[in-house]
């Protein structure tokens, strides 16, 4: 009988050492460091896994880049704008794609809506974590009927490859690969080695049968993909689902994508029946005031290729301790600090004994420096207490000296604004360059010092 080999395992990284240590020599997380069992599988072992494996033994030869012949396979079209743009225009077969998210944030429902809608496609979902009935229940409440959706409860990888062989499916979901374990490995299921090891079997069974398949991974308390890093470098594509539990509405990111861009989001909202999607984000994020109110104005921003405009809300007040608090949801908070900086520097508002509490609305984390301006004037608005009229918006980056610098595409947030009906939008002088005035309707304002729009604004 051969010695059980151990390894200590990081669950933070997957990082692997020797010995147990305190602290992990790859992320420097403490206390993470967990013993596992790694059990060596003689090389054929895995290779009737899946059919279709034939040439595994053969090595490679390498081959002229003008001589590979470009056999495209066409991208599966998933039902649904938000998840194809996401994905970069469809399913790529054969691709291992990760979907991480918070605990009750809609992951599931989201795959069991695809697997529903894909009529003409046999698929497979694997559910390590709720029973067929509960299911059964979920399909029901979104309502799709589909004769090609199977359901398998179980979470042996061995076991699934077996029904997949059976049933030959042409997409494949997994939920979730924390709570799938495979054999040729003794340590529990949700452990980084099994996690990882799973994952790899997937791996190897997408690329051989040009199968697609989705795996559901959970997020840890700090936001990172639950299990480790080395799962998001294994797959082609990483999807994010994000928002909060308590607002309708989700964002789905992709944070890394071999087959597309990663600057796109779709955005989703949870109903009764399921997920919905949003195709007209900009007019629900933006409230219909009946009259100005202080501390809110329009940014309009871009979230990857589209234009979003998001209401962004400040309020100011008189610290009621001795230190001021600076409060953000969903804006970075050290840029707001900067922001703010910048204001009690340049502009001479003090804002060193106040309170300054940050709002986007919807739920939404902009990262686009094009809020800058709208956040910066919804402060002062707030400050003064004087409303900034609801026809306006701002689109334009804030630099350290109180500059108002350019941002990219405004062409694209300028038609967005007119769209919607604004009247009137500040952009940088900057952006001016090559700019088209005429064409749009709507009045743009190009500055280039805060204080030339403290005046425009407020006089
Ligand atoms: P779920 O997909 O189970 O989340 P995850 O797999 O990411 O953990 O969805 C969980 C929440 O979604 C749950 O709290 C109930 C809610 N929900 C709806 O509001 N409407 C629906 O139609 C469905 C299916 C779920
Ligand atoms: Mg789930």
């Amino acid at each position: 009988m051969s010695k059980t080999k151990t390894s200590y395992f990081c669950q933070n990284c997957g990082a692997q050492a020797a010995k147990w240590v305190g602290k992990c020599h790859s992320c420097g997380e403490w206390n993470t460091l967990v013993e596992e069992i790694v059990h060596k599988e003689t090389k054929n072992d895995r290779l009737q896994l899946f059919s279709g494996n034939k040439n595994n033994q053969q090595s490679n030869k390498p081959v002229l880049l003008q001589e590979i012949g470009l056999t495209e396979y066409p991208r599966i079209q998933v039902p649904g704008q938000e998840l194809a743009r996401v994905l970069g225009g469809g399913v790529v077969p054969g691709s291992l794609v990760l979907f991480g998210g918070e605990p009750g944030i809609g992951k599931s429902t989201l795959m069991l809506q695809l697997a529903l809608r894909l009529k003409n496609l046999k698929v497979l979902y694997v559910s390590g974590e709720e029973s067929e009935q509960q299911i059964k229940m979920r399909a029901e409440r979104i309502g799709v009927t589909t004769q090609n959706c199977f359901i398998l409860q179980e979470t042996n990888t061995q076991n699934i490859f077996t029904q997949i062989n059976a049933i030959q499916p042409q997409l494949v979901v997994i939920d979730s690969i924390q709570t799938i374990h495979t054999s040729y490995i003794d340590s529990s299921p949700g452990s980084v080695s099994q996690v990882r090891e799973c994952a790899a079997e997937f791996l190897r069974f997408a690329k051989e049968t040009n199968v697609p398949v989705f795996m559901i991974g959970h997020i840890t308390k700090e936001g990172s993909l639950a299990g480790p890093k080395v799962l998001e470098h294994m797959v082609d594509t990483v999807l994010q689902f994000e928002g909060d539990r308590n607002h309708i509405y989700r964002l789905l990111r992709a944070t890394k994508n071999r087959f597309g861009s990663t600057n796109e989001m779709g955005i989703y909202e949870m109903n009764g029946d399921g997920l919905k999607e949003v195709l007209n984000p900009s007019e629900i994020l933006i409230t219909n005031r009946k009259e100005a109110t202080s501390g809110v104005t329009i940014a309009a921003t871009l979230e990857g290729n589209r234009p979003l405009l998001i209401e962004t809300q400040a309020l100011v007040s008189t610290a009621a301790y001795g230190t001021p608090q600076r409060s953000s949801t969903g804006f970075d908070l050290r840029r707001l600090s900067m922001l703010l900086a910048v204001l009690e520097k340049r502009c001479g508002f003090r804002l060193g004994a106040k309170d300054v509490f940050i709002n986007i609305a919807g739920g939404i984390k902009v990262e686009d420096p094009g809020i800058d301006l709208a956040l910066v004037c919804a402060v002062l608005s707030s400050n003064e207490d004087l409303p900034i009229a609801q026809n306006v918006c701002f689109a334009a980056e804030v630099g350290l000296t109180g500059e108002i610098r350019p941002v990219n595409r405004i062409e694209q947030r300028i038609s967005e604004a007119q769209k919607l009906g604004f009247e009137k939008i500040y952009i940088s002088s900057y952006n001016l360059k090559g700019l088209d005035t005429k064409q749009y309707k709507i009045e743009i304002v190009a500055v280039s010092k805060m204080e030339q729009v403290f005046t425009h604004l407020f006089g």
